[in-house]
């Protein structure tokens, strides 16, 4: 988060509040988020992009209210992904027409509430969803706005399970085999479609600009056979999200203006190549905007020093509040952050309570040698995917968010009870 400094005694303060305050208040663990960071990140992309593009905060790295309250003011959309994250953002007064709906196994109940509440757009992803999109916007009455998802063949350096546009995966419909003109073809006859652009999405913690080079060449190279055959000059291109943060010092992510520049040359300068009008951009960020807002907050219990090994740190959450470091070998920092140390530092790995060994936070840090049970550390960079892909495992309890602003702090997500465990239990 940005407005992180040492106050004193080394005591952490962020948004003007002290780790100590906070962790005394709500417990621990604890995401805290940054509300003027969030607010600062959401308005450089608005801001970068500019009125002549959209810019879709992507509710699936974090979503509640607040944060829906929060883009709304900033001028942003907003991306979803099931009903959940639908009914979540509609709560929040995102007007439908600002909101895109995404997935590739929408339900038949999912896709009806989103054309009923009159989505700004669905992103169809297979020739059944094509039939059944067009199906429901008929039966209502409608004519529903969709982009084409479709995979352009790139191969984004990412770690295999998020990166998304090679083709042998299960999102988006094929540009090679003629399969995407295919879809197009389909989508415009029906009356129950209105075919506004194209959407493709590569995947994620990306940083390399050149993998959205070959995206955009590809994206815009169907343009145009979609304008010679048809005649249609779509007006909308999506080029997903998936821009990378910095996790560790040795990340160097893009600012959202020279993402913004960069996106924008390339497609103008392909669609000139093309003979093209420029169509409007769209952009679907979700762990650029919201993953530095937020760090967790733990409390360290037992410490095991492991001779000639490493020293293990337990903390009181773990894999249910931070899965992506089981999941994808994610890296992260860690800091101590109610005190400062003197002490040698001492290399540390950062476990959670959970019952298996594979429950690691952070693989390998430096904290200092006297760290002790009670001090509070910090593991900074979890706004995005690590509350919205929380768990229960083991019953423990899904942290909450406490969102930090000028001096005052709030829950915006209440931290689970047991209750809460017990009532779903009906058995
Ligand atoms: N648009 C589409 C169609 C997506 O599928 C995604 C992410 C985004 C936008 C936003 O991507 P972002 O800008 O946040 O990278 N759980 C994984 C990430 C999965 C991303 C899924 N789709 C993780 O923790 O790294």
């Amino acid at each position: 988060a940005e407005t992180v400094t040492r106050g004193e005694g080394g005591v952490v303060t962020v948004g003007g509040i002290a780790v100590t305050e906070l962790a005394e208040e709500f417990g621990t663990p604890a995401y805290v988020l940054d509300e003027a960071d969030f607010r600062a990140r959401a308005r450089a992309w608005r801001t970068a992009f500019g009125t002549d593009a959209d810019v879709f905060y992507a509710g699936k790295a974090f979503l509640s209210r607040a944060v829906v309250r929060w883009l709304h003011e900033e001028g942003l959309n907003v991306d979803v992904c099931s009903g959940g994250e639908l009914t979540t953002a509609l709560s929040a007064g995102m007007p439908a027409d600002r909101i895109a709906f995404h997935g590739n196994n929408k339900s038949v109940d999912e896709i009806t509430r989103a054309v009923e509440t009159g989505v700004g757009h669905i992103v169809l992803d297979s020739f059944q969803e094509i039939a059944r999109v067009a199906h429901i916007a008929q039966s209502l009455g409608k004519r529903q706005k969709v982009l084409i998802r479709i995979t352009v063949g790139v191969e984004a350096h990412t770690h295999e399970f998020i990166a998304t546009a090679h083709e042998d995966q299960k999102f988006g419909i094929p540009l090679s085999g003629g399969h995407a003109a295919e879809a197009v073809r389909r989508a415009l006859q029906l009356d129950g479609l209105e075919l506004v652009g194209i959407h493709s999405h590569i995947g994620s913690q990306i940083f390399d600009m050149s993998g959205f080079e070959v995206a955009a060449h590809r994206v815009v190279s169907l343009l145009k056979d979609i304008r010679d055959e048809h005649g249609v000059e779509l007006p909308e291109i999506d080029l997903g999200g998936g821009l990378g943060i910095a996790y560790t010092s040795d990340d160097d992510p893009r600012e959202p203006h020279e993402i913004a520049k960069a996106l924008t040359e390339i497609v103008t300068r392909e669609c000139e190549a093309a003979r093209l009008r420029v169509p409007r951009i769209s952009v679907e960020p979700g762990r650029a905007i919201v993953g530095p807002t937020a760090f967790t907050l733990y409390e360290v219990g037992t410490i095991k020093p492991l001779d000639g090994l490493r020293t293990y740190v337990s903390v009181d959450g773990g894999m249910s509040d931070n899965i992506r470091t089981a999941l994808y070998d994610a890296e992260y920092s860690v800091a101590l952050v109610s005190r400062t140390s003197d002490a040698e530092p001492m290399l540390a790995r950062v476990v959670g309570k959970h019952c298996e060994s594979g429950d690691i936070v952070v693989r390998d840090a430096f904290l200092p040698a006297d760290l002790a049970p009670g001090d509070l550390i910090a593991v900074p960079a979890t706004g995005a995917y690590c509350r919205s892909m929380a768990s229960n495992y083991n019953h423990m309890l899904r942290p909450p968010v406490v969102a930090v602003h000028d001096g005052e702090a709030r829950v915006i997500v209440r931290r689970e009870t047991e209750e809460d465990l017990l009532r779903l239990d009906v058995g």
